[in-house]
């Protein structure tokens, strides 16, 4: 399905990232773990080498930094020849990140949405431009069902947990910029979609998953394993005719 592609995915030492490495090394993918934590990289590599029968590869990548995300491609074209696809996939936060909404300094809103919307806008940017060099490319942004709907906050009732409203700002801006990027790119063989899954099984409290499942469809919260059909199928041939596009992997809770 995605035989020798190779495919970035920022961020591909965390939660989600593991699962995605994966499962494109399962399908025949070169799949670069690419992430700030580069010792984690290299682990996750050493770990996931074995889901072949495609092949994983670590390197060390700061989404805020122009100079890291060139150097990136630079090594990847110089070594491979060519780069099919980029997951944006990174979770940069400051040590404040998460407060409750009258509590979130402009400082902290600044900070969180520079590293992570502008990191996002600056894989993207950099990306594309060597894509059009190459003449295509795939670029998936990771979004979030919060880019989207309302927050439920009742869900968080008796937790220390919320939804953070840079998140908010963020991920609805991402579902934007993808619309916008897949605009400008037309024609130029670049196709650029987005994923928005729902929360993810991370040891929560049960009176939240409860709640949360209340509102699901079958399974309730889903592992990062349940998000992977849905981006190996965006990074595929059989989505070729898709770009600017947003789909949802929640089991119905944003409906
Ligand atoms: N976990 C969820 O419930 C959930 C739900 C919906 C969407 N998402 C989205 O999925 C994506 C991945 O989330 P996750 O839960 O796997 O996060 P995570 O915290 O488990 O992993 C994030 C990874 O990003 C890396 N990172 C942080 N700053 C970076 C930087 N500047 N440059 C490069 N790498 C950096 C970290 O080292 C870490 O390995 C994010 O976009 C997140 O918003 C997550």
């Amino acid at each position: 399905m995605l035989d020798k592609k190779v495919i970035v995915v920022t961020g591909g030492a965390g939660v989600i990232g593991q699962a995605f490495i994966s499962g494109i090394a399962r399908k025949g993918g070169i799949a670069v773990v690419a992430d700030v934590n580069a010792s984690a990289a290299v682990r996750v590599a050493e770990e996931l080498r074995k889901t072949g029968p495609g092949s994983v590869e670590a390197a060390e990548l700061d989404i805020t930094s122009k100079q890291s995300i060139t150097a990136l491609i630079e090594d990847l074209m110089r070594r491979h020849g060519k780069i099919d696809a980029v997951v944006n996939n990174a979770y940069p936060r400051n040590k404040n990140y998460g407060r409750p909404l009258e509590e979130v300094t402009y400082e902290d809103f600044c900070e969180n949405v520079d590293s992570h919307l502008g990191g996002y806008f600056l894989v993207a940017q950099q990306f594309c431009k060597a894509f059009k060099v190459q003449g295509y490319g795939n670029l998936i942004n990771m979004s979030s069902i919060y880019g989207s709907m309302a927050p439920r906050f009742e869900v968080y009732d008796g937790t220390p947990m919320t939804m953070p409203v840079e998140y908010a700002a963020i991920k609805s801006a991402v579902v934007h910029l993808t619309r916008y990027f897949a605009q400008y790119f037309k024609g130029a063989g670049i196709r650029v979609n987005c994923l928005s899954p729902g929360g993810i099984l991370a040891s929560q409290p049960a009176s939240f998953l409860d709640a949360y499942n209340s509102h699901c469809a079958s399974k309730g919260m889903l592992s990062a394993g349940d998000v992977v059909g849905a981006l190996l199928f965006l990074l595929s041939d059989d989505s070729r005719y898709m770009t600017g596009q947003n789909l949802f992997v929640d089991d119905g809770f944003s409906i």
